[in-house]
């Protein structure tokens, strides 16, 4: 059944239809019984979905139920009528074998409740790594008036005296367990330490990356991304947001205006400047594609590799979440943007009807070590670059993390010093890394290049973070922390490995690193953008060959109905890992 919109409010096509007074009855009364008044439901005013994301199964967003009541008394100052409901929870760290697996049905379940119920506008409720994709996605397929409302991040976590951040301190300590010095309670100590607060990940990580993204895409109020969780700005924000929901539907500002190609050239240069996570492509791509907008692995590298490193956060910093927010948070990035000429679009919209020039341009930057000026960059050039060679078309490296020790070894050759070379270490997925990584008969050594595959969208369903991988203890115990890592898998953006990583196409799609084999050599060249196996084309040939004599590249069954589902139409991840199918509904509010 398509719902025509009959009155000027969407909603008004169920509950106020005098053409169709059965049907009005019914879809009216049922809202009524709980309390609701008839005249709140038919004397035209916005009726305001609130996408509720947080439960005590997702507890980064759990919040959001507290600042939803904000949200809701800001809907109805500005003369709204809210309706809060739950959609498909997302844990990012919860969810087995992957959160990534669900943002695909997040988004689903979002778009036909925004498409099929009495709902004028939105107020997406962010946070969680997947859930701000998700959601925005959702926003974008359907095209209501929306609006994002991040949950914040956690307070800043501290142990022994040191600012502990969620997910760098475990990769840190779990060196430190594997080299002896702490026991198991020490470990789970410090990860707890970590986490000290509501909220969601306190590193500039895929959660923190995100929410200042819907921010620089001009989908949440300025400031709204940084404010910590559990800050009384926070509950101010929801107020406001939910205000503002309101006007966004009676100046119609849909999604589609707001997330323009402009608006996402926007982001991509602030996610340089932010350090933000290698999961940013893949949602960002996604989102475009959901928008009928073409958006690619080299555009990220054509807008945001030469982009320097401002903000000094963990991994690739030193500060956590609440000193991003004191220290202005995203209009502050973006103000030091603007004064250097970097921003392309100033004059992109944003959600509250203002430009983004006129949000941030005059945002005061109070801690310039914490967010810095251009002439005290962190970095010169922050952003990804996009590889390709002889074994996928499209991955990519964020080289802002590319350590000093590093460098050293790997890219010091004053003859050749982008490029190095390497055994390889393959391993078939996660499982298969954990049981062979420390075994000394694999003779991985400071040359092995470690490459995970089977770990895409269609490899391990949703498409696993597994890339950076940790170096066999005895290395470690060497003092050799790193190794270059190489995979058709994701990694936390929380990591600070220098991985080459989203390699598309998968192994599990025909891609080429089904075809390695231990003990082949790949040459890296970072200037050249190109990852090699060093095989002529005739071994290779063969390879491909007997590899589809077997039937392909094996792995696991699926385990559930939906990730049956998902790997029959899901795509890759340089190409954002959507649903191929979805791409095609644009606007369905309209139609
Ligand atoms: Fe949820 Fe990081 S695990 S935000
Ligand atoms: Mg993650």
């Amino acid at each position: 059944m398509t719902i025509k919109q009959t009155t000027k409010l969407r909603s008004q096509a169920w509950f106020d239809n005098p053409e169709n007074p059965d049907m009005t009855a019914l879809y009216l009364e049922r809202y009524l019984n709980y309390g609701i008044t008839r005249e709140e439901l038919q004397s035209g005013k916005p009726i305001i979905g609130i996408a509720q994301t947080g439960s005590d199964l997702a507890p980064c967003n759990r919040h959001h139920v507290e600042l939803a009541k904000r949200v809701r008394d800001g809907i109805i100052a500005a003369g709204g009528v809210p309706l809060e409901f739950p959609v498909h929870p997302i844990q990012e760290t919860g969810k087995r074998p992957t959160a990534a697996l669900d943002r695909n049905l997040q988004y689903l379940s979002c778009v036909e409740v925004l498409y099929g119920y009495p709902i004028d506008g939105a107020v997406l409720t962010i946070g969680c790594d997947k859930t701000t994709p998700a959601l925005l996605m959702a926003a974008a397929t359907v095209n209501i008036p929306a609006i994002a409302l991040s949950v914040g991040p956690m307070l800043n976590g501290w142990h022994r005296g040191k600012r502990a951040g969620s997910g760098t301190i475990i990769w840190e300590y779990r060196e430190k367990l594997a080299a002896g010095e702490i026991d198991y309670d020490q470990f789970m100590d410090a990860a707890a330490a970590s986490a000290p607060s509501v909220g969601y990940c306190n590193t500039m990580g895929t959660a923190t990356t995100m929410n200042s993204l819907a921010e620089a895409l001009g989908m949440q109020l300025p400031g709204s991304a940084a404010i910590p969780a559990p800050y009384r700005e926070r509950g101010q924000m929801a107020f406001e947001t939910g205000r503002m929901a309101v006007e966004t539907v009676l100046e119609d500002r849909a999604p589609a205006a707001i997330m323009t190609r402009r608006a996402f050239e926007n982001a991509i240069v602030v996610n340089s400047a932010i350090g933000g996570s290698s999961n940013a492509p893949i949602h960002l791509n996604g989102l475009a594609r959901h928008l009928g907008i073409e958006l690619t692995p080299a555009d990220w590298q054509r807008l945001g590799h030469t982009i320097p490193l401002l903000v000094n956060l963990q991994p690739a910093g030193a500060y956590l979440g609440e000193d991003y927010h004191r220290a202005g948070g995203v209009p502050a990035v973006i103000a030091e943007l603007i004064r250097n000429d970097l921003l392309p679009h100033p004059d992109a919209p944003t959600i509250n009807g203002r430009t983004i020039a006129e949000n941030c341009a005059n945002a005061a930057n109070l801690n310039e070590d914490v967010i810095r000026p251009l002439g005290k960059a962190l970095k010169a050039e922050a952003g990804f670059i996009d590889l390709s060679g002889n074994l996928f078309r499209s991955a990519i490296m964020k080289t802002s993390v590319i350590s000093d020790a590093f460098r050293k070894r790997y890219l010091s050759n004053p003859d050749d010093p982008d490029a190095f070379e390497g055994k390889v270490a393959v391993f078939d997925g996660p499982e298969d890394y954990h049981a062979r990584i420390d075994d000394p008969a694999e003779g991985i050594d400071e040359n092995t290049i470690l490459v995970m595959r089977g770990a895409g969208p269609i490899g391990y369903p949703g498409g696993a973070e597994v890339v950076n991988m940790r170096p066999p203890d005895a290395l470690i115990r060497r003092g050799i922390t790193s190794l270059p890592c190489i995979g058709d898998g994701r990694q936390s953006g929380t990591s600070g490995s220098p991985s080459i990583l989203n390699a598309s196409p998968e192994a599990a799609a025909g891609g080429g690193l089904a075809l390695l084999e231990n003990g082949d050599r790949l040459r890296v060249d970072l200037k050249a953008g190109r990852v090699d196996v060093l095989l002529d084309e005739a071994e290779l040939e063969s390879r491909r060959a007997a590899l589809a004599e077997k039937g392909g590249y094996p792995f696991p069954e699926a385990q559930t109905p939906w990730q049956e589902i998902q790997r029959a139409m899901v795509g890759q991840l340089d190409e954002g890992m959507v649903l191929e199918p979805a791409g095609k509904y644009r606007a369905i509010a309209q139609s």
